[in-house]
């Protein structure tokens, strides 16, 4: 058998590869580049650039537990202004395929970074991250959610494709799915994780600057495995990418066989920053032991082999 052919796409995203670098994950490209060859990202999702340049939390702003990553940043960042001026033109040079993550505090903010973002060279798409600001309830409340999505929606061209980014949470994702695409998202990434908090069992206090978090790695896979199903079995047309716990080819397969267009690898990138490359290797090594020729293929198949067989679980 050939090299399967890795190429997907999520909407009107076409992507070299169906691995993304998650929203934070990745720095700003450079962090990545001693580790791994930036053009065997299927894209890069920036950190989520707010308006105005945010010094982020008091360190420490992550922590391992058994369980994976409790993380709050706050996200730092120089700002939109910054972004534009030296973040996003060092990607386009390197020719990466970028994602802007963009998180607003009110709809005003919303609207004017959708605007400026989307009118940059070397935009392939806008993710919008719901769960901003702190406290928001965007990422899992359809209607403050389709709010958002709508003010970013009428302020980018259509040539920009619109991600919304909602939280992995299967009795809420279904429900802010449908409003976010009501609105004009264009595809759905399954998402952030649950609220999280480590304590010190020393000090008996928080373990991080701001207190508490959000938890990523191994123990969030099954639930946004879960979201996923759910939204292909909902909404079986939608694009959806799949991210939370996806450390190893694998998971990868398995994210994309319950109906993800593509994956997002978020905290392993801490731990391996080649983590991208060698998932999207592992991937391709998966396909071709199993005789998959395309991953377009394999986008949904679990669901197609439980409805021709009939079986029940
Ligand atoms: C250090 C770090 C920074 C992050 N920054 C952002 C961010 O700026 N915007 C965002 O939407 N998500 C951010 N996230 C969340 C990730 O994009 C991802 O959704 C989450 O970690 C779950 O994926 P994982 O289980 O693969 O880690 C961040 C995560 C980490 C670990």
């Amino acid at each position: 058998m050939n090299a399967p052919d890795l190429t997907t796409a999520v909407g009107e995203l076409t992507l070299a590869g169906p691995v993304m670098a998650a929203s934070g994950c990745g720095g700003t490209g450079r962090e990545l580049e001693p580790f791994t060859d930036l053009s065997s990202l299927g894209a890069l999702v920036t950190r989520s650039v707010t308006l105005d340049a945010r010094a982020g939390t008091r360190p420490p702003r992550a922590v391992e537990t058994p369980s994976g990553l409790v993380v709050d940043t706050g996200l730092q960042g120089p700002g939109l202004q910054g972004f534009l001026a030296t973040e996003l033109p060092w990607l386009a040079q390197r020719k990466v395929r970028t994602v802007v993550s963009i998180a607003g505090e009110n709809l005003g903010e919303w609207a004017e970074l959708a605007r400026r973002v989307a009118l940059s060279p070397g935009v392939a798409a806008v993710e919008v991250n719901l769960s901003w600001p702190p406290g928001s309830t965007a990422s899992r409340d359809s209607f403050a959610a389709e709010k958002i999505v709508a003010a970013v929606r009428r302020d980018i061209p259509r040539g920009v494709v619109l991600l919304a980014k909602v939280a992995a949470d299967p009795h809420t994702v279904v429900d802010v799915s449908r409003a976010v695409l009501k609105a004009g998202a264009e595809a759905v990434v399954v998402g952030h994780g649950p609220a999280a908090l480590a304590l010190d069992p020393g000090t008996l206090r928080p373990v991080l600057g701001g207190d508490a978090g959000r938890l990523g790695g191994p123990a969030v896979n099954p639930v946004a495995l879960r979201c996923v199903w759910d939204l292909h079995e909902a909404l079986p047309d939608v694009p959806l990418v799949g991210g939370g716990g996806v450390r190893s080819g694998l998971d990868a397969l398995v994210m994309l066989a319950a109906g993800a267009s593509a994956v997002q690898v978020g905290s392993a990138l801490l731990h391996d920053p080649g983590a991208v490359r060698r998932i999207t290797e592992e991937l391709s090594a998966q396909l071709e032991q199993r005789g998959i020729a395309r991953v377009a293929d394999l986008v949904g198949s679990a669901h197609r082999s439980t409805s021709e067989t009939g079986d029940t679980p």
